[in-house]
């Protein structure tokens, strides 16, 4: 009665904590099982950023409950014991989500989802008693919760990882749910943070991804500038020091606050990947403006352009929302405008989703739902473009490739990453994994490269 799925809807810092909660119940002894049918326990965590996410979640957590209770002891034993949600959406929807999941046995929001195995062994400890069906335990705590920033991981198990390094956020960009469902901006000590990664660089991991939601903005408040650099710099420059770590990434930065200092981390620390994800959101000053995000199209350019200049090679990926409301079409073909020049390697494109509570809902969802789709199969076909250019100039080249895992089951395809941040497909082998290869690669789509391993 121990088996555990873990279903992850969001963002990366969703994994993560989706992989620290894995990691505290192995340590208690639970089962982490991949196959939702083998599960006893289920636990959805759980998104808000957009209304897609949300409705994902919600009918999935309705068809689970529907088929635990058609499971009747007479037929197959009933696999499925508990369901729980947790995570953003929790934390964002809170107990009116029980007016339509009032079976729900575990509702827990972001603060205190390192609580969630406490709950599953009373839960238990209740089901083994025979006692009748608790009611859904709740917690949502909206107050901020440090513990929730302590490490996660089982060492070991990943040769790239993804870190925490800081939880919320202060920004109220107009459009955005995350600092309701994430609460406010707290930094993870630094000690803590360079501690954790020496233990995992000590069992087998060669790549960090540091993760917040504005992680230039890292301890600005906790910890001192020191020579005019920025504690996130200053925790960059301590992860680098770290041995057996090969390369650092991180995600996502503000382009405001972006300064010289983190620029220069892209000519002078080499394990930090010359691929940066710097979410625009639009190309109009007028959008951003009524976005509130505290830049302009030109200081953005600025910054792309600091950057190239720091590293030629430098990969960029961004964010962009269309159809945020008052977007014209003028205020989009500065947007492709924007695409066209800074030619993005990668790009998350999002149709502006109304959440309510936030301040753009204020502003009604003025552009219709066709225009929106247009503008975002526009921006979709400029992108595979670029990014189908951009990777076939790499074809007879050879990329340093860190191996990952096999790519499919049953083959002998393995899948690295290449330092922009690429994924590479190469004929491999299980004593691949976790090294540093040279591919030299044969072939490109607008999504990856295939080549063969040289060493
Ligand atoms: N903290 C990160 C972004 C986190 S949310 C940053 O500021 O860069 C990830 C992305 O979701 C955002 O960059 C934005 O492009 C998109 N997003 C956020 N709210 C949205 C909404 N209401 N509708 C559509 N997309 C949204
Ligand atoms: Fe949302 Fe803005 Fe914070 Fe990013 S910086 S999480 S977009 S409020
Ligand atoms: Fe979604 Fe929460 Fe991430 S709202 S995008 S899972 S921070």
């Amino acid at each position: 009665m121990n088996r555990v799925h873990i279903k992850t809807y969001g963002c990366q810092m969703n994994e993560r904590d989706s992989e620290a909660i894995a990691a505290m119940l192995r340590a208690r002894g639970y089962t982490i099982v991949n196959a939702e049918a083998e599960a006893d326990i289920i636990l959805l965590n759980t998104c808000s950023v957009r209304d897609q996410a949300e409705q994902k979640a919600i009918g999935k957590a309705g068809r689970l409950l529907k088929d635990k209770h058609r499971a009747t002891p007479a037929l197959s034993a009933p696999r499925l014991r508990v369901l729980g949600l947790m995570g953003c959406m929790a934390q964002n929807r809170g107990r009116p989500l029980l007016e339509s999941l009032p079976d729900l046995d575990l509702l827990v929001g972001t603060q205190k989802f390192h609580h969630v195995p406490d709950h599953l062994d009373n839960l238990l400890a209740s089901w083994r008693g025979l006692g009748p069906r608790p009611s859904t335990l709740v917690e949502l705590d909206t107050e901020a919760d440090s513990q929730n920033l302590l490490r996660g991981h089982s060492p070991g198990r990943q040769v790239s990882a993804l870190v925490s390094i800081m939880q919320g956020c202060d920004m109220r960009c107009a459009y955005c749910i995350v600092p309701k469902a994430r609460g406010a901006e707290r930094a993870r000590p630094m000690e803590d943070i360079v501690d954790e990664i020496r233990g995992l660089a000590a069992t087998g991991t060669r790549e960090v991804t540091l993760l917040g939601q504005i992680v230039n903005h890292y301890g600005k408040r906790e910890y001192p500038a020191v020579a005019g650099k920025t504690p996130f710099v200053q925790l960059l420059e301590r992860i680098h020091a770290i041995e057996g770590i090969e390369r650092i990434r991180f995600t996502s930065p503000h382009p405001s606050g972006f300064r010289q200092d983190l620029v220069n981390c892209y000519r002078d620390l080499h394990k930090l990947c010359e691929h940066i994800h710097l979410p625009v959101q639009s190309g109009s000053d007028q959008i951003l403006r009524a976005m509130r995000r505290s830049y302009t199209r030109d200081q953005y350019l600025r910054t792309v352009n600091a950057l190239r200049a720091a590293h030629p090679g430098m990969c960029f990926s961004t964010d962009i929302i269309v159809g945020h409301p008052g977007e014209t079409d003028a205020d989009f073909a500065k947007t492709v405008a924007l695409f066209d020049e800074v030619k993005f390697d990668m790009a998350f494109i999002f149709k502006y989703s109304t959440r309510s509570g936030t301040e753009s809902a204020d502003m009604g969802d003025t552009v219709p739902r066709d225009v929106k789709e247009s503008r975002n199969q526009i921006l979709l076909e400029r992108l595979a473009a670029t990014s189908l250019a951009r990777n076939q100039t790499l074809v007879g080249t050879t990329q340093e490739v860190l191996v990952e895992s096999p790519a499919r089951k049953g083959r002998d395809i393995f899948m690295g990453r290449n330092r922009g941040n690429r994924k590479v497909l190469f004929p491999g082998n299980a004593a691949h994994v976790g090294l540093l290869l040279p591919v030299r690669v044969e072939s490109a789509t607008t999504t990856a490269l295939q080549g063969r391993a040289l060493a």
